[in-house]
């Protein structure tokens, strides 16, 4: 099998809605478009987008049979360390858009659906689905959770008098949030209507 792991988004959400399709062009961006699959894409309109950005599969991963899987999901009681994730071949997160209080989608409608896997957290705040797979990369590359930065919560400035506050934890690179400029330009064209 591979010596790195191939990162699975198992999209849950009712359609490819465009928030979602900008977090996964930034998925493929942190990880590479040949280590990263969408699975349970039904539509071919939007299995056409997502072809730019990885592998595309209209089967739901939860009906893949898989060695060496583990998803992440943030009810999970052990955090992901950086010795096991060479010894996993996939690993798989929901393609579920942030809500808050967080509904505990991915232990619901992932992971009791996937066979023989291990099941990981990365702390147990809710982060949007590129930031987990970032963080998860840095643990990938040797990074200890503990050692990684965090800032819990982003206020992205729409205009000189507003904001929208993104309940979620993010990454901090440098400082600064990691939050794609395409996601900041959405939330701006939309208040802008
Ligand atoms: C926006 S989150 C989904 C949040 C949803 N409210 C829930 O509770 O499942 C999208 C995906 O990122 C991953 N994720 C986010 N935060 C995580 C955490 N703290 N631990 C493990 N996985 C996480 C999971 O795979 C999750 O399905």
């Amino acid at each position: 099998m591979n010596n790195k792991p191939i990162y699975i988004i198992e999209h849950l959400e009712p359609e490819l809605f465009e928030w979602c399709l900008i977090e996964y062009e930034h998925i493929s961006q942190i990880i590479g478009k040949d280590y990263l699959w969408f699975t349970n894409i039904k539509n071919p309109e939007d299995k056409k987008r997502l072809e730019k950005f990885g592998s595309v599969f209209t089967k739901s991963a939860r009906k893949m049979d898989f060695k060496g899987a583990c998803v992440l999901d943030p009810e999970a009681s052990k955090t992901l360390e950086p010795k096991e994730v060479k010894s996993f071949n996939y690993l798989i997160f929901g393609g579920i858009l942030g809500d808050y209080p967080p509904k505990k989608r991915t232990q619901e409608e992932l992971t009791p659906f996937i066979d023989n896997c291990e099941v990981r957290n990365i702390g147990k705040e809710q982060m949007s689905t590129d930031n987990a797979v970032f963080c998860v990369k840095q643990i990938e590359l040797g990074k200890k959770f503990e050692e990684l930065k965090f800032v819990e919560g982003v206020s992205i400035e729409i205009n000189e008098f507003e904001s929208v506050d993104l309940p979620y934890r993010y990454n901090l690179i440098k400082g600064k949030p990691l939050i794609s400029k395409k996601i900041q330009l959405y939330l701006k064209k939309k208040k802008g209507f």
